[in-house]
């Protein structure tokens, strides 16, 4: 008894410390079939990767049924993954993708690698507003908007779909990162955004969209 009451009391300390904010977390998915890596900041915050490596940078990690040479090359990283990784999930709650979805060249033809990301839950204020809409960003007195992230697109069907008819709300592959957001609005205290194509563009014709997007507010250096 006596047992079982310190262990969950363990089991609380450490779910505590796993969900403080500064916590990094590391995802690691073998790059065998098609296989889904998932970045998970629903709880606590959004996305920021830290650290990205597509290949392979030791013999242990994936080795499970590889053949040695296929684990031989310990110095193999794809240029601009953690260019690609934050483009697509900085600033968002969930990001899910597949190594498919960043693999541009083959950084060692013949090894077996892998994707690893490091990436921390940043308290921020998130918000998704649906296409043809108008949201505006405030911050308080004296600070000003840092954006971390924004998306337009649709990766959800639920989300932005009352009395949408099916057709437009069943494509859910369907985002861009996009950048005026920030533009607008980093370093201002307020700014207002039109969420429509004519603002960032199309990604995906006759898909009802939406934006995606976290910021924060902060006293100017
Ligand atoms: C992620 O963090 C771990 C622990 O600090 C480190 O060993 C690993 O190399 C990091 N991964 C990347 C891709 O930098």
């Amino acid at each position: 008894m006596l047992f079982l009451r310190l262990s969950s009391a363990l089991l609380l300390t450490a779910t505590c410390f796993l969900m403080t904010a500064d916590a990094i977390e590391t995802v690691t998915t073998c790059d065998n079939t098609i296989s889904v890596q998932r970045l998970n900041c629903a709880e606590n915050g959004v996305i920021s990767v830290q650290e990205a490596l597509y290949g392979r940078s030791d013999r242990v990690t994936c080795s499970e049924g590889r053949f040695p040479h296929q684990l031989a090359d310990t110095s193999c990283s794809q240029p601009g993954t953690l260019d690609a990784l934050r483009r697509r999930c900085n600033g968002r709650k969930v990001c899910e993708l597949n190594t498919d979805t960043i693999k541009s060249t083959d950084p060692c033809y013949g090894i077996s690698k892998y994707l690893q990301t490091n990436y921390t839950c940043l308290p921020a204020i998130h918000r998704i507003v649906c296409e043809n809409s108008f949201t505006s960003l405030q911050c308080d007195e004296g600070q000003v908007i840092n954006v971390y992230g924004a998306h337009y697109g649709r990766l959800d069907r639920s989300i932005c779909s009352f009395q949408r008819p099916a057709f437009e709300t069943q494509n859910v592959l369907c985002s861009r990162p996009v950048s005026s957001v920030a533009e607008r609005c980093n370093g201002r205290n307020s700014c207002s955004i039109k969420v429509s194509n004519g603002e960032f563009g199309d990604p995906c014709y006759g898909t009802f969209k939406y934006l995606e997007m976290s910021y924060t507010c902060l006293y100017p250096e």
